[in-house]
């Protein structure tokens, strides 16, 4: 006969308490490893439309909202620390609607609330170069517009936009513009035309290459992003778009794209709205790391980064739910193999060298002038515009008249 004393008694059965986690949980260390990681590189994330959400609840009013604990967004400041994030793009985005209306002053307005808002917390600070993130110790604030409507055919429209911070541009949203085209198939009657890039769309992109302006091919058709790719000489990036061979969805990135992107050195910032993620309305993490397995596959790690798209979708995986969620998806990742170099890239080393060839391709650019391109007027359907003709103040008519 055998048996224990009272004390080996305790001592096995709180031993097998303090092991259980460890057989239960494997992953439960990775966890940890996720949050150190993140800790040493905080996420930049690509996409986040809370802007919009502000406009939505409030009309743009900061004065209504409390930031650190709004709660009808997936966005606010305290999920935003809890999440590891130390610098966001911010959607300058108006809807397509507005295309050949007021889009430029929509989009200034939705510029000045993202200014007012990094302006009026303490734990944001708003940047507008690679330096400018590397250096924050708060979340870093940047600018991108979401549509190439922003601008009105304008390049002095873009230029201005640049001068306000703005960092990057997605050429189109879900319309066509006068010069590219969208992924997106029968929402707008828009420019109903297959017209890729035309002559003033690769002005466009050679424009923001000589001003330092990220090329955002997100929301673009396969066939302008394969245009730009062609002509870019900077790295272009997809802000917040996942991949078509692993859910073949019109916003993903198909693989002969994947592989020229690897090529331009440029970036895809996975994307993790469900309906991309998985073709339908649930998604799990491990359908979300399926995506990172295969970009890495097609474009290598160094040509993947993370643009959330909260606030922006509805549906998000179980289990990241909102902004503070992404050491989830680290923690995947780990289990899967990834490697911390390979992890600090997707977090941040990956954007900041993007960034930074951007910036010098800007820098190489000194030599070149501001171009003074105009899109022909038969391209433009504006109602609203002023027919400058009519004034004699059009640069085509050389008969000044101020009656
Ligand atoms: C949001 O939720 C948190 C936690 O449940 C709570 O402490 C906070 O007061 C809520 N904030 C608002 C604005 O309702
Ligand atoms: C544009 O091209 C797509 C296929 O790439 C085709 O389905 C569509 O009908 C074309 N649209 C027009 C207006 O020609
Ligand atoms: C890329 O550029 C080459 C050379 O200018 C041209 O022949 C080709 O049609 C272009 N491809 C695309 C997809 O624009
Ligand atoms: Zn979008």
């Amino acid at each position: 006969m055998w048996s224990y004393s009272k004390t080996q008694r305790f001592t096995m059965w709180w031993s097998m308490w303090m092991l259980l986690p460890a057989v239960v949980s494997p992953t439960s260390s990775n966890w940890q490893k996720a949050v150190d990681l993140m800790k040493q590189a905080p996420l930049i994330d690509g996409h986040n439309d809370l802007p919009l959400q502000l406009r939505i609840l409030s009309q743009n009013r900061l004065s209504d909202i409390n930031l650190r604990n709004l709660n009808s967004t997936k966005t606010n400041i305290m999920k935003l620390k809890a999440g590891h994030v130390g610098a966001q793009f911010w959607s300058a985005y108006v809807m397509c609607n507005a295309q050949n209306l007021d889009a430029v002053r929509l989009t200034l307005e939705q510029i000045d609330v993202i200014k007012r808002m990094c302006e009026s917390y303490e734990e944001f600070q708003l940047v507008t170069s690679s330096e400018g993130i590397a250096q924050s110790n708060k979340i870093a604030c940047l600018i991108g517009i979401e549509g190439g409507h922003s601008i009105d055919s304008s390049l002095a429209a873009l230029r201005m936009f640049y001068d306000l911070g703005v960092r990057y541009m997605s050429l189109t949203h879900t319309c066509n513009t006068p010069w590219a085209e969208t992924s997106t198939v029968g929402v707008h009657k828009f420019y109903l035309r297959n017209i890729s890039l035309t002559d003033f769309g690769k002005e466009v992109v050679k424009e923001m290459n000589r001003l330092g302006m990220i090329i955002d091919l997100s929301h673009t058709s396969a066939s302008t992003a394969r245009a730009v790719l062609n002509i870019s000489r900077a790295p272009v990036i997809f802000s917040h778009s996942s991949a078509f061979a692993v859910c073949a969805h019109h916003r993903n990135v198909p693989d002969d794209v994947l592989r020229s992107i690897r090529k331009n050195k440029g970036l895809v910032m996975v994307n993790f709205h469900t309906e991309f993620v998985a073709c339908k309305k649930t998604a799990t993490i491990s359908t979300l790391a399926d995506h990172f397995d295969h970009i890495k596959k097609i474009a290598g790690a160094e040509s993947i980064g993370i643009g959330g798209d909260y606030d922006g979708a509805n549906g998000f995986p179980e289990g990241l739910e909102d902004v503070s969620k992404y050491p989830a998806l680290i923690q995947e990742l780990l289990r899967r193999g990834w490697n911390e170099k390979e992890l600090k890239g997707v977090l941040r080393a990956n954007f900041l060298r993007v960034f930074k060839d951007v910036e010098t391709v800007r820098d190489n650019s000194a030599l070149l002038k501001p171009s003074e391109v105009e899109i022909p007027t038969e391209e433009v359907d504006n109602p609203c515009r002023l027919n400058l003709k009519k004034f004699a103040l059009s640069g085509r008519n050389k008969v000044p008249s101020m009656v």
